[in-house]
């Protein structure tokens, strides 16, 4: 298996950097079920320079368990990334893993994310400049091209791979496609092919089972597989993807439990508070804040289990952290895993805006 930079990886399978979603208590739960890597949501480099509570939450980690750290960032200037990402490494970053694949209006229209698909020697340039600044290994997540007429996958490999970057991640689709149609898996059979093993290729783009994983593999050659979607409410994917069983009810319970009561934590450490307001009614603001927020996580643990859809009535009505301990614990204890209807029979779900 290729290092990335100097870091051997444990497996293969790697979580796939999502916003809203991959923050630390997520990252490290994937982390636990197996995950050999879990990059950090897309980070702004101008955010860096004005740290502020809100960029130091997604700055957090787990040096225990997040071994290595590996923290995206996004932005279109060469010497801005690299300043930020001195920043980064001074909180702990080990790797720094740039979002080329963003196909958000706001991203993109100032060069950043998929923009920098349309300036290949710019985003050659990002790399070059942050190993220097840094010293850390870069590694770089791009689309295929900004749309079909224009894929340059190839292109930019060359380039990417001529300033240093130590793996390169490809969601096989181009900017144009969102995440409709298919991940062409073919066109990451190619890119591994033109790279060989000059550097890793990381290939991603609906994996959503071991056995696509396990295809992936085998039809691209590509030396991980990044899973993003088909790990929302389901880190025990990584488990599987290594040989090991499907979550049993209790479990399942215990570490839905577990992400809530952390990600209460975690937020409230993390708020910003633009008003004045007594601790109490701050501190039951704080709580209603977050319990919206993981709304999204519970539909997604749900998914696909009998009863999902009163069990995400339910939740969506309720707004304090004992309502919901209770629905959960009630919902995932009665789970039987052999009643599960299978996410096919669920129609799919609302992905926010998906930023890759
Ligand atoms: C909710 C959500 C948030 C995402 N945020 C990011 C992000 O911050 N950075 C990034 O590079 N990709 C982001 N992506 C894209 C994923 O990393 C991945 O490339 C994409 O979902 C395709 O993989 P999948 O089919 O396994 O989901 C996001 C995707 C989703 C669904």
């Amino acid at each position: 298996m290729l290092p990335i930079g100097p870091h051997t990886l444990r497996n293969r399978f790697i979580l796939a950097p999502m916003a809203g979603v991959s923050e630390m208590p997520f990252r490290v739960l994937a982390f636990e079920q197996g995950a050999a890597l879990c990059p950090t949501e897309l980070i702004s480099a101008q955010g860096l320079f004005r740290i502020n509570t809100r960029t130091l939450r997604y700055l957090r980690y787990d040096k225990n368990v997040e071994k290595p750290y590996s923290l995206q960032l996004f932005g279109g200037e060469p010497e801005v990334m690299a300043r930020a990402a001195v920043i980064a490494k001074e909180y702990g970053a080990q790797i720094i893993d740039i979002n080329m694949g963003c196909p958000v209006k706001k991203v993109t229209k100032t060069g950043a994310g998929s923009g920098l698909l349309c300036d290949p020697p710019r985003a050659g340039e990002i790399v070059r400049q942050i190993r220097e600044a840094t010293g850390l290994p870069v590694t770089v997540k791009i689309r295929t091209g900004w749309e079909m007429s224009s894929k340059n996958y190839l292109q930019m490999a060359d380039m990417l791979g001529a300033a240093g970057c130590a793996a390169l991640a490809m969601h096989g689709r181009t900017r144009a496609q969102g995440y409709s149609g298919k991940a062409d898996w073919g066109d990451i059979a190619a890119l591994k092919k033109h790279v060989g093993n000059a550097f890793p290729i990381i290939g991603n783009g609906d994996v959503k089972t071991v056995a696509d994983a396990v295809r992936m593999l085998e039809q691209t050659g590509c030396d991980y597989v990044m899973i993003g979607r088909g790990a929302l409410g389901n880190p025990w994917i990584f488990r599987e993807l290594l040989g090991g069983p499907r979550p049993t009810n209790e479990e399942r319970c215990t570490l839905v439990l577990r992400h809530f009561r952390w990600h209460l934590t975690f937020s409230a450490e993390a708020r910003v508070h633009r008003e004045e307001l007594p601790p109490e009614q701050r501190a039951r603001k704080d709580e209603q804040q977050a319990v919206h927020a993981f709304r999204s996580h519970l539909a997604w643990y749900a998914h696909g289990l009998h009863g999902a859809s009163a069990f995400r009535a339910r939740v969506n009505t309720v707004d304090n952290k004992k309502d919901i301990e209770d629905a959960l614990e009630k919902f995932f204890l009665g789970a039987n895993v052999d009643d599960a209807v299978g996410p096919e029979s669920e129609p799919e779900l609302d992905y926010r805006t998906a930023l890759g």
